[in-house]
C-alpha cells in the first residue's frame, strides 16, 4: 500500500506546491503506510519525509554537479530500470576511474542498519559522503558541492523550502537520505501472494522453486531470509579459494571476517545482474550452479554452503521463483526518475 503516498509525493514533488501549504497540510503527506509484512517504516529526526525534501533528495541524486567534474550523478551508477544497481561489473567514476566493487542496488533502505558491501557505514545520511570523497566514483568534496548548490538559485530555493536554511552538509545529506528512504520495493509477485494475501497463483514450477528456496535442502533462506530475503548479517558463500577483497575484515581487522559479505536482498535479483561484491558472477543459472557445488575451501565459507545435489529441473524451479521477486511497479514508478 506504499504507492498512493509515492504518487502523492510525485505530485507535489512536481508541482512544488507543498512548500507554499501550511504546516498542518505538510504533516498529512507525512504518513508513511508500511508495506504489508514489513516492519513499521521509520524515518530518523532530521530526515522526516515531505515532499518537497523528498524532490530536493531527488535533483540531488540526478545531478552531475556532485562530481568533480561535473561529469556523474549517483543516478550514473543506480539506475532504477536495475533496481538502482549498473548493469557493469565495477563501477566507473569521473575519467573513467574503475572501482573494485559491483554497484548495489538502492531500495528498502529505510530497514537497514549497515550499508556497503563491508557494512563499513551505519548510517544512511552518512553513506552518501563515501561516493562523493571516492577517488573512483565522483572524486570531489562535501564542501565544494556546497559551493555549487549555494551559487545556484533553484537550490538556494529548495533548500529554504526543505530546511528553512542554505544548503549545508547536513541538509544535503538529509535530502539524499530521504529521497533514498522512499525506494521502497514490495509489490513482487511473491509480496503480492504472500504478505498482501492477494488472490495471486504462482506456477507449479514457481511454487516448487518456493519450497526449495525456504526448505532444508537448499537452506538458501537462512540467510536469504525475511521480509527483505537478507538476514543483513556478514557471511562468506565460498565464492573464491582467497579473496583479494578482504570484505568485513577490511572494517573490523579481524582474520575472521576475511571473504564476508554483507547477504544481499535478492528482491528484484532477476535486474541485478551481474553478481556478487566483484560481480564476477554473470548469471542466476551459474549462482545457483555454484551453490549447487557447495563452495570453495576457503577457510571461512559458511558451514551451511555444501554440495546441493539439485537436479536441473530444480536449479530451474529455484530461479523461477527468484524471478518472482521482481517488482516491475517498483521498476517503473515515475516518482523515482529523474525531472
Ligand atoms: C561511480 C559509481 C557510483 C556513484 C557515482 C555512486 N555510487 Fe553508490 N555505490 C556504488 C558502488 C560500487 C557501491 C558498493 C560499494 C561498496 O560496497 O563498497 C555503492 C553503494 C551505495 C550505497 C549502499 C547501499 C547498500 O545496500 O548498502 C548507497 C546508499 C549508495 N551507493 C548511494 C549513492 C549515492 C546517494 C550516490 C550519490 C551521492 C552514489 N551512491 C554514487 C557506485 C556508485
Ligand atoms: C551462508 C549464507 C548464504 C546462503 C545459505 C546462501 N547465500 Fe546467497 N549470498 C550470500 C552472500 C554473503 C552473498 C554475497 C556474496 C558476495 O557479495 O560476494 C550472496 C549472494 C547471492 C546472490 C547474488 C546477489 C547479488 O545481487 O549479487 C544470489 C542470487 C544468491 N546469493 C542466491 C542464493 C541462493 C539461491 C541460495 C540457496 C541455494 C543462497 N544464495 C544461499 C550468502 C548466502
Amino acid at each position: 500500500m506504499q504507492i498512493p503516498i509515492v504518487l502523492l509525493c510525485l505530485i507535489c514533488a512536481l508541482t512544488y506546491s507543498c512548500s507554499k501549504d501550511s504546516d498542518n497540510n505538510k504533516e498529512s503527506f507525512l504518513i508513511i503506510q508500511t508495506p504489508e509484512g514489513f516492519p513499521e517504516f521509520k524515518a530518523p529526526s532530521g530526515e522526516e519525509i515531505n515532499p518537497i525534501r523528498f524532490a530536493l533528495g531527488k535533483k540531488l541524486f540526478f545531478d552531475t554537479r556532485l562530481s568533480i567534474d561535473n561529469s556523474i550523478s549517483c543516478g550514473s551508477c543506480h539506475f532504477q530500470s536495475n533496481a538502482f544497481t549498473d548493469s557493469r561489473v565495477s563501477s566507473v567514476g569521473v575519467d573513467g576511474a574503475l572501482g573494485q566493487r559491483n554497484s548495489q542496488p538502492l531500495f528498502n533502505l529505510a530497514w537497514r542498519t549497515r550499508f556497503f558491501r563491508d557494512g563499513g557505514v551505519d548510517d544512511l545520511a552518512l553513506s552518501v559522503l563515501n561516493p562523493i570523497n571516492n577517488p573512483h566514483e565522483m572524486r570531489f568534496s562535501i564542501s565544494g558541492v556546497l559551493k555549487r548548490l549555494n551559487e545556484n538559485q533553484a537550490y538556494q530555493t529548495l533548500f529554504r523550502q526543505a530546511f528553512n536554511d542554505t544548503a549545508t552538509a547536513q541538509n544535503t545529506i538529509r535530502a539524499l537520505s530521504v529521497f533514498q528512504r522512499m525506494l521502497i520495493s514490495a509489490n513482487s509477485r511473491y509480496d503480492q501472494k504472500y504478505l498482501q494475501n492477494k488472490p495471486i497463483n504462482l506456477t507449479e514450477q514457481e511454487q516448487r522453486g518456493y519450497e526449495l528456496f525456504f526448505g532444508n535442502k537448499t537452506r538458501c533462506a537462512s540467510c536469504h531470509g525475511g521480509f527483505n530475503f537478507s538476514n543483513e548479517e556478514f557471511r562468506c558463500n565460498g565464492l573464491f579459494e582467497s579473496y583479494p577483497d578482504s570484505g568485513r575484515q577490511r572494517i573490523t581487522f579481524l582474520v575472521a571476517d576475511r571473504g564476508k559479505f554483507l547477504v544481499p536482498s535478492l528482491r528484484n535479483v532477476a535486474v541485478t545482474a551481474p553478481y556478487m561484491h566483484d560481480g564476477s558472477i554473470e548469471t542466476l543459472e551459474e549462482v545457483i550452479e555454484r551453490y549447487n557445488q557447495g563452495g570453495t575451501s576457503f577457510f571461512n565459507k559458511d558451514p551451511q554452503i555444501q554440495p546441493l545435489g539439485l537436479s536441473n529441473e530444480e536449479k530451474a524451479d529455484l530461479k523461477a521463483f527468484l524471478l518472482t521477486l521482481t517488482d516491475s511497479s517498483f521498476l517503473n514508478n515515475p516518482a523515482f526518475q529523474a525531472y
